[in-house]
């Protein structure tokens, strides 16, 4: 239920983030709506640790128009509500086409700031958006970062090279 609402949060942020909200990459630990259901949150309790389940399986998608080809796909699987950021290590260790950075934020932990060699850049106005294709089919814009989003299995994670149109877009971090 809290997930839904925050799916659609996501899909309505679609349409305006990029004229409103900004920023030269993939949002960071700091959701932009307080409702967001515990699922995308960071971490788990301690006490959680004996419900610990099996790893699943999710796919990473490169998408980078100006790259041949312009999708790459990797498989990886990742740990019983573990981070992104994880299943991105794992895959960036056992495959030599995928290399990603990140810098870390003091109040909002990591960032991604470049894949495949390909930094976001303010000046360009480009930066990689993070999208989520579910199982089901729909996509939706996750409203924290790498460090902070916990796949669902199945879960096809896009990393898109993507651009942004507006001015003010580059006064907000
Ligand atoms: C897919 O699942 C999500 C999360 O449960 C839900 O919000 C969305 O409406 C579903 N989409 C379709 C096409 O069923
Ligand atoms: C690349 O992947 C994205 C996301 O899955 C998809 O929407 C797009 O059609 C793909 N493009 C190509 C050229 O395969
Ligand atoms: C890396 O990409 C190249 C070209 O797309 C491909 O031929 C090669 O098999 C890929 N290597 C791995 C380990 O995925
Ligand atoms: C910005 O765009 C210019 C011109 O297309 C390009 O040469 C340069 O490498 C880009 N810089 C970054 C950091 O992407």
């Amino acid at each position: 239920m809290g997930f839904k609402v925050s799916a659609l949060l996501s899909a309505f942020m679609l349409t305006y983030l990029l004229t409103a909200v900004v920023f030269t990459s993939a949002p960071t630990c700091q959701g932009k709506d307080s409702t967001r259901s515990p699922k995308e949150s960071c971490g788990i309790w301690h006490q959680d640790v004996s419900n610990i389940q099996e790893p699943y399986p999710m796919s990473l998608v490169v998408s980078n128009p100006y790259s041949t080809p312009v999708n790459l796909t990797f498989t990886t699987d990742i740990a019983y509500r573990g981070i992104l950021l994880g299943a991105m290590r794992k895959i960036q260790e056992k495959n030599q086409n995928f290399t990603f950075t990140t810098e870390e934020n003091p109040d909002y932990g990591p960032f991604l700031v470049s894949v495949n060699g390909v930094p976001g850049s303010a000046a360009n106005h480009t930066y990689w958006e993070l999208l989520v294709t579910l199982l089901n089919g729909t996509t939706f814009r996750p409203d924290v970062g790498v460090g902070c989003y916990i796949p669902n299995p199945h879960d096809t994670v896009i990393l898109k090279y993507s651009t942004w149109k507006h001015e003010e877009a580059s006064t907000v971090l």
